[in-house]
């Protein structure tokens, strides 16, 4: 049986106070009320790791994200940042899952290549988060380092030999944001990906969210992480 999205429920698991809740919802409703982000919350459209949608699981995160920014000792945090990273982190192009797309290298996979797409995505759908090149640079740190400790592509040598999922946005972005993407996915490249973390301890708070969501509520299994690398989800066919 496939959950259903509970928006409230969501909110009331991770005990927020009701002026937590204004605040994260003041900073969520432009992007959550977005076609791009309301299509990724249809679970039978966009799954994520089996039982729930993708917005299901970007909003878990973002929560989270906030949570643990507020009860932590790293220093200063800009809580809209974080929040913002984590909404933006998987904001890939398309439902990857059984697709049937064929990528010709392992770099290029979903699991290394789909922050650079949120990236890009992110930028073309909400430029107005990305005017101020400082925080530009911390929200695209963020959002490419977050599934550290698992590398991302490397685009040290540029776009074009990564076969992402929407290279037609790629020449419409602004060139300081495009240059932001290829020298923060170029940090520690060993083999064609990179084994940094984000620079900035937002991109690091999200990174952690990202894990703890991951495997603390949404239990994936062996086949929904070896889904990251082959494209195949054997649970998600059965179901179908
Ligand atoms: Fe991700
Ligand atoms: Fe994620």
């Amino acid at each position: 049986m496939i959950k259903e999205f509970d928006f409230d429920k969501l909110l009331d698991e991770n005990n927020l106070s009701s002026d937590e809740k204004i605040f994260f919802l003041t900073i969520i409703n432009n992007i959550y009320s977005h076609p791009e982000f309301q299509k990724r919350l249809d679970n039978k459209i966009y799954p994520h790791h089996s039982t729930i949608s993708l917005g299901n699981h970007i909003l878990s995160d973002a929560i989270v994200a906030y949570k643990l920014a507020l009860s932590s000792k790293y220093g200063p945090l800009n809580l809209k940042l974080i929040i913002l990273i984590a909404m933006f982190h998987d904001l890939y192009e398309l439902p990857w899952q059984n697709s049937g797309i064929i990528k010709s290298r392992t770099q290029n996979r979903h699991g290394f290549t789909h922050p650079i797409e949120a990236a890009i995505n992110a930028i073309t759908w909400f430029p107005e988060y990305f005017q101020n090149e400082e925080e530009a640079i911390i929200l695209i740190d963020g959002i490419i380092h977050h599934m550290y400790p698992f590398p991302v592509r490397s685009l040290k040598k540029g776009f074009h030999d990564a076969e992402l999922n929407n290279p037609e946005k790629i020449n419409s972005l602004p060139t300081n944001l495009k240059n932001i993407i290829i020298s923060s996915s170029s940090r520690k490249t060993i083999l064609k990906v990179s084994f940094s973390k984000s620079r900035y301890n937002e991109g690091r708070i999200v990174a952690k969210a990202d894990k703890i969501v991951a495997l603390r509520k949404e239990k994936p299994n062996f086949n929904s992480y070896r889904a990251s690398i082959t494209g195949k989800n054997l649970d998600l066919l059965k179901k179908n």
